[in-house]
């Protein structure tokens, strides 16, 4: 199939791509670069030794898309572009709203204009908000207490109308926990502008030595060692979860949560990074920070089940493939 991919030289837009050209498909990308490189386009090349179509374009920008659906035969789309800073995006509500919510609206009007039914959002465990653990895909969601949130719950309601009014339209609404980790060329990755708002990103800055202490926030929540316990996934399997929603997609709205099923502590984690790497990394506890929750994991056996999608990599490999990567910056 021909992708349309959104946000494509992004985090986890870059590594679908290699998932994707790998897997035989092939990619026209449009990002407008406000939080990646177009560098990266080169490194998907180089990576995979085949070609991307790349469009520096506003998703938002209703001409650009039909410009994009026009020039090429679109069998899918993967829309992974929006503002993803949750301090940020309470800070500047009307940035996140506008950004993110305009930008779904617009490639699913030129994909219903241009006759493309097949539709994978990049959703985010977020749209749980404190749920009971582990979350489930059938369980009603919480308000998410932030702007960035709730355009993902919005987004996600969008999109289950537009399928329920048009029986041809098929949507994968695909629950991200949290990714890490990168390509194990360690030519892609996290590469986030200033602080990291991500623990890994941050860890391995400090480990660089460009930070000077990681700072983890809270050591009092009820978990194993007081510090926040999520369900981190390898963002090459994450990757891999949206080629096997893609090939399984059919008319109709179809959730499913990528994630590990496993939760590990913000402290285990930096553990394991040590270990792995063979390095120390000083931080300090801070206060905690407003919005985040205790606990958060996946339940992901309805992807294992109609997807046959597991995540394969586990956090030794996380943890080696970020350092990787961001040794090589
Ligand atoms: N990284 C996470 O922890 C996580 C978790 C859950 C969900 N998500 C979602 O997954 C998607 C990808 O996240 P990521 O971590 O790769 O983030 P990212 O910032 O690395 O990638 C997003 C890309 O979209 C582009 N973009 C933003 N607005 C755009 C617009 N209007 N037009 C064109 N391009 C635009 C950015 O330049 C960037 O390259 C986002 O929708 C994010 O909300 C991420």
């Amino acid at each position: 199939m021909n992708i349309f991919v959104t946000g494509g030289a992004g985090y986890i837009g870059s590594h679908t791509c290699v998932a994707l050209l790998e897997a035989g498909h092939s990619v026209v990308v449009a990002d407008n670069l406000c939080n990646s490189k177009e560098e990266t386009i080169d490194r998907i090349k180089e990576i995979t030794g085949k070609d991307v179509v790349f469009y520096k374009a506003d998703v938002t920008d209703e001409a650009a898309v039909d410009d994009i659906f026009s020039k090429h035969k679109i069998d899918g789309v993967i829309h992974f572009a929006g503002l993803k800073a949750v301090g940020e995006s309470v800070e500047k509500p009307l940035e996140y709203y506008y950004n993110n919510l305009v930008a779904t609206m617009v490639v699913s009007k030129v994909c219903k204009k241009y006759g493309v039914n097949k539709f994978v959002f990049s959703s985010s465990a977020t749209v749980y908000g404190d749920n009971e653990v582990p979350f489930v895909e059938t369980m009603k969601l919480l308000p998410t207490t932030n702007p960035y949130g709730e355009t993902k719950a919005m987004s996600e309601r969008i999109l289950t109308d537009i399928a329920k009014a048009n029986k041809d339209f098929s949507v994968a609404l695909l629950r991200y926990f949290n990714p890490v980790g990168a390509h194990e060329s360690g030519l892609i990755g996290e590469d986030p502008n200033g602080i990291p708002n991500n623990l890994m990103p941050f860890i391995t800055k400090v480990a660089k030595g460009k930070l000077n202490k990681l700072r983890v926030f809270g050591n009092d929540y009820p978990t194993v060692d007081g510090t926040g316990v999520r369900d981190f996934i390898h963002v090459m399997d994450l990757a891999e979860g949206h080629v096997a929603a893609l090939d399984k997609l059919t008319a109709g709205v179809h959730i499913y949560n990528l994630g590990t099923g496993q939760g590990t502590s913000v402290l285990q984690l930096l553990d394991a990074f040590e270990r792995a790497n063979n390095i120390k990394v000083p931080y300090e506890i801070v206060d905690r920070r407003p919005g985040d929750i205790a606990t958060c994991y996946a339940d992901a056996t309805k992807a294992r089940i109609e997807l046959n999608w597991v995540a394969k990599r586990g956090i030794f490999e996380m943890c080696r493939d970020a350092w990787n990567f961001e040794k090589n910056q």
